[in-house]
């Protein structure tokens, strides 16, 4: 078995001139030739409006219409943004041994480096990524297990971290006003354990064939995206068709998880997203995941289920623990797991 930072994407995509064998995607499932792109937009929500009843309604809209949306003016500076993706290309960039040897500080495995999907192993057919994993709780007690090099990685990172863990606890504030939730109900411990993934797609022979990741909805709350200016790849399923989420200048991309989708009992719907490859430029994305803490309740809130019309839970009430397990081994096939039908006796 080839070691990892042999098997990393990045260390060989440039001795191919075909995708291998082992990451052709079916016919079904891949992009195909011209990839697909509507002339769809998703929304996009001002963050600095006046009113912040009117700003939750609309971040609501869009959560409930699309799963997905832009937010711009939302207090987190265009400098540190860059500093943020620069720095992440940087490490990508850097000798696959290199990479692996940042990150094995971490004794409880969190912080890793890996390439493919979470089940690299299990997989019959691979994607065409690497990606380092950074759990981010406020408490920064992960920091020291992140890569030392590059030299400014760790503060450049960890402040990014910061200002993204401000952004977060605002949005599903309102979004858990507009909601009918009580103040603080989406900011505490269901939102205690954010982790940042940062992707790396590099170029691909033939994007037609693979996927950078494939269709699939967020294992969290919400996810916040960072990803470069001018290279597309994240692409949103709505009615029936894929949707190009074309970078804004300084937004960021935010979506609906499945997480919040069990906790709104199924009001809010974590939309289904995948990524494709381009043959030219490599891209880098940062991905806030917003998690619970493990012992924390997922279920339907009470709002959603006393009274009213919709008066029964759609899903039945689990652990995150019991979530995760259930979603390393499902994977995207965990909504039945998820049901309260399935409550087992
Ligand atoms: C994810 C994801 C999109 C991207 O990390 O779940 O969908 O553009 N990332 O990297
Ligand atoms: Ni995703």
């Amino acid at each position: 078995m080839a070691s990892l930072d042999e098997l990393l994407v990045s260390s060989w995509f440039n001795v191919h001139s075909s995708v291998p064998p082992s990451y052709v995607h079916p016919p079904e499932t891949r992009p195909g030739n011209p990839i697909p792109a509507s002339g769809k937009t998703i929304p996009v929500v001002d963050l600095r409006g006046h009113d912040p009843a009117a700003v939750a309604e609309n971040i609501l809209k869009a959560s409930e219409d699309f799963g997905f949306f832009q937010v711009i003016n939302h207090g987190v500076s265009e400098e540190l943004m860059k500093k943020t993706l620069k720095i992440c290309k940087d490490f990508h960039a850097m000798p696959g041994k290199d990479k692996v040897e940042e990150c094995w500080r971490d004794p409880s495995g969190r912080c890793k480096l890996h390439t493919g999907s979470e089940n690299y192993s299990r997989d019959a057919i691979q994607y065409w990524k690497d990606t380092l994993t950074l759990p981010c709780p406020p408490s920064g007690e992960y920091v020291q297990y992140w890569p030392h090099k590059p030299p400014d990685y760790r503060e450049v990172v960890w402040k990014y971290a910061q200002e993204l863990r401000k952004l977060e606890q605002k949005i599903l504030e309102l979004l858990g006003e507009a909601l009918g939730l009580s103040t603080g109900y989406l900011c505490g411990k269901l939102s205690e354990n954010p982790t940042l993934l940062v992707h790396h797609y590099p170029p691909c022979p033939e994007p037609s064939l693979t996927l950078g990741l494939a269709k699939h909805r967020d294992p969290n709350l919400i996810t916040i995206l960072l990803q470069e200016q001018d290279v597309n790849g994240l692409q949103v399923l709505k009615d029936g068709e894929w949707i190009q989420v074309e970078p804004l200048p300084n937004g960021f991309v935010v979506n609906i998880g499945l997480l919040l989708q069990m906790i709104s009992n199924g009001r809010l719907v974590g939309a289904e997203h995948r990524v494709v490859t381009n043959s030219t430029t490599a891209r880098t994305s940062v991905a806030y995941f917003v998690y619970p803490s493990n012992e924390s309740v997922i279920e339907p809130a009470e709002v959603f289920t006393k009274g009213g019309t919709s008066a029964t839970p759609t899903y039945r009430s689990m652990t995150f623990s019991e979530f995760r397990r259930n979603f390393f081994y499902k994977g995207s096939n965990i909504e039945p797991e998820l049901a309260h039908s399935n409550i087992k006796s």
